[in-house]
């Protein structure tokens, strides 16, 4: 056991310092225009967190194609799509001393029918019923699109630092492109790109060298990783060890663990039995950290589950984990961080969600729906609603995307 706790900073490889061991993961915010640039609505739901004690922010993902997009107002950073907000976005997140990264991702296969047609993915296998009512059948990438993805990625790096964002993340998880090209399950291959998890990695080798040599040593450059797919078939706890050991070797500055895909949505801790011992220590791949962190020194930051300060500061303590991720409870509650800060006995009032209609429960991703409502309260400078109603929440998107699909039909 060491001394480490939330209240310490923690200095990255590169050189970089974080002035606490608390990280706000990536929330989608579906904030940007309909050209998906970014808006004041960002600013003011980032300045608030900059205000409310975390070391570190990272915003929702970023896509690099307009034509990939997970969401319909994601915001875009690629070429011919010049963003003059951005600086004010910088500056609103690092306000306090606090870092800001832009988490960089492409959906591949995961992006809904109602915004793309034709998706792409390193094969060309769907998503698997019912999910593939949602999602088109994939079409697989050609080696000259693997090579201008990786230039998109490079491209929004370089865009982040000349913005003034702090760092930058690879979003390497939940089943997304990345992710797909490190599945055994969704990447088929035969060429380089797949089979062995060596040619698997290799996509997200390459990105993430193209990013370095964007943004130099000095800037952070991180990842978002499963610990594995919760997938029979899928990317492994061993496979996920593996790329982790190779990304540190390559100077990863701060790895991010995380599980799930679509498929199987452990990441907000749905689906997976939880075995007791895990839950009483909250986060749900705090064993999977304690492996690996045997075979790497790269800085971990473990996210997903974590409710108490007691048990943070035991996980940071034990030296499983190097930062604390948290994701829903900054939604309902943006001066968590601080809280935590105050070395009191604190903790976060995130709690199952319902609609009290299991058919309902089930087709709609309402940590998603329910937490997005609360973002857009904060990002009109208004306070989060911790008691708002699930089921109309459920139901406005329902409606919302019922309406998208038949402004679709009437555009053909
Ligand atoms: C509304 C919402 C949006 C999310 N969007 C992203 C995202 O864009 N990128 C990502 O890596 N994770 C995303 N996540 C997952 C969270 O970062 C985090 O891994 C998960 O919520 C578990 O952490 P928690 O228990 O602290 O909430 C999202 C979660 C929610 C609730």
């Amino acid at each position: 056991m060491s001394t480490i706790k939330l209240t310490n900073e923690l200095k990255l490889p590169c050189g970089a310092v974080i002035k606490n061991r608390i990280g706000k993961s990536a929330m989608s915010e579906n904030l940007g225009t309909k050209e998906h640039l970014s808006t004041d609505a960002l600013n003011t739901l980032y300045a608030r967190w900059a205000n409310g004690g975390s070391g570190l922010l990272i915003t929702g993902n970023i896509m690099i194609d307009r034509t990939a997009l997970g969401e319909p107002r994601n915001v875009v950073f690629e070429k011919g799509n010049p963003d003059l907000n951005l600086k004010e976005w910088a500056k609103a997140g690092t306000q306090n001393n606090t870092h800001l990264w832009t988490q960089i991702n492409h959906p591949g296969k995961q992006t809904p029918k109602f915004l793309s047609a034709n998706p792409v993915a390193p094969s060309a296998i769907g998503l698997k019923p019912p999910l593939n009512k949602l999602f088109n059948q994939p079409i697989a990438l050609t080696e000259k699109e693997i090579y201008d993805l990786i230039e998109r990625y490079a491209y929004a790096a370089k865009v982040s630092k000349e913005s003034g964002f702090t760092g930058v993340q690879i979003h390497g998880a939940h089943g997304y492109l990345v992710s797909q090209f490190l599945s055994p399950l969704h990447n088929q291959r035969t060429d380089q790109w797949g089979g062995t998890i060596e040619n698997r990695m290799r996509f997200v080798s390459h990105v993430y060298q193209a990013m370095r040599k964007e943004v130099g040593n000095e800037f952070p450059v991180s990842i978002k990783l499963n610990s594995a797919d919760f997938q029979k078939g899928g990317f492994t706890k061993e496979e996920s060890m593996t790329v982790v050991q190779r990304l540190s070797e390559q100077g990863m500055d701060l790895i991010e663990i995380s599980g799930g895909t679509y498929e199987a949505p452990v990441m907000t801790g749905k689906g997976k039995t939880i075995k007791e011992s895990t839950q009483k220590r909250e986060a749900y791949f705090i064993d999977y950290c304690e492996e690996v962190r045997k075979i790497v020194k790269t800085p971990i930051m473990l996210t997903g589950g974590f409710r108490t300060s007691k048990i943070m500061n035991e996980a940071l303590a034990s030296g499983a984990c190097d930062m604390i991720g948290l994701a829903r409870s900054v939604a309902v509650n943006p001066n968590f961080p601080n809280d935590l800060l105050s070395e009191k006995n604190v903790e976060s009032s995130v709690k199952q969600l319902t609609t009290g209609l299991k058919f309902l429960d089930n087709i709609v991703p309402l940590e998603i729906v329910w937490y997005s409502e609360q973002l857009k309260l904060m990002s009109k400078g208004k306070n989060p609603e911790p008691n708002m109603s699930v089921l109309k929440a459920a139901l406005s998107t329902v409606l919302h995307i019922g309406m998208q699909g038949l402004k679709k039909v009437r555009a053909k």
